[in-house]
């Protein structure tokens, strides 16, 4: 799959015009969003992975090209409300990210990621909650799943669907490892541009 990194947006009025759509993919540092979208594109370099994460504040476009469908954006949001940084650095980083998601026509739909192996904190919580709310698709996506036991793993999906408080779809299991769950992701996806070519 072809498929490009095309910028990164550290304020709206730098938002590419909304012609294509947009999926976005949000979870807190080190969770493994960078690591997802290599995986998806089968594309090892296109995201930096990274061992000191959280450094970057911007929203990150990346193009891709499917081989027989029209073009589409994936952006990177990196560590909502997660930032190691200065208070003032976090408000501004918020309020880019809460403008961005509460754009009229984007993103289409968003996965949101979280460690399989981890609690869902507080603030997991009201992300989940604020999710069940935003009125567009969303999928939740437990990540390093090939760190888990059959039994942590099962584990691990009731616990994140008791978080998941206002119902929302089922959580995929998803490794970059073993590439588990891509396929179901790519479904999702293609059915959320599907749906929305016929708005
Ligand atoms: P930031 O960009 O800093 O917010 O991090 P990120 O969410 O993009 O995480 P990234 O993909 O850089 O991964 C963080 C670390 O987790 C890296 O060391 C990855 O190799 C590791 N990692 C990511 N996904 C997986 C996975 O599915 N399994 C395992 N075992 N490790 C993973
Ligand atoms: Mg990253």
């Amino acid at each position: 799959m072809e498929a490009e990194y095309v910028r990164s947006v550290y304020h709206t009025r730098d938002l590419p015009p909304p012609r294509l759509t947009e999926i976005a993919v949000a979870g807190r540092s080190n969770v493994g969003k960078s690591s997802l979208l290599n995986r998806l594109t089968g594309r090892r370099h296109l995201a930096k992975t990274s061992a000191t994460p959280g450094k970057t504040r911007c929203l990150n476009y990346f193009l891709i090209h499917p081989d027989s469908a029209r073009d589409f954006y994936i952006v990177d949001l990196p560590g909502y409300g997660y930032a190691k940084v200065s208070k003032e650095m976090r408000e501004d980083w918020d309020r880019l990210l809460s403008a961005y998601l509460e754009e009229a026509t984007r993103p289409s739909g968003l996965i949101a990621l979280f460690d399989s192996r981890r609690e869902a904190t507080a603030t997991d919580s009201e992300w989940l909650a604020w999710l069940g709310q935003w009125g567009r698709p969303y999928l939740v996506v437990l990540t390093k799943c090939d760190k888990l036991t059959n039994n942590e793993r099962a584990k691990s999906l009731l616990r994140w669907r008791r978080a998941m408080e206002s119902g929302g779809p089922e959580p995929v299991m998803f490794s970059a490892m073993t590439s588990e769950g891509k396929d179901k992701i790519w479904q999702w996806i293609d059915r959320v541009r599907k749906s929305r070519a016929h708005n």
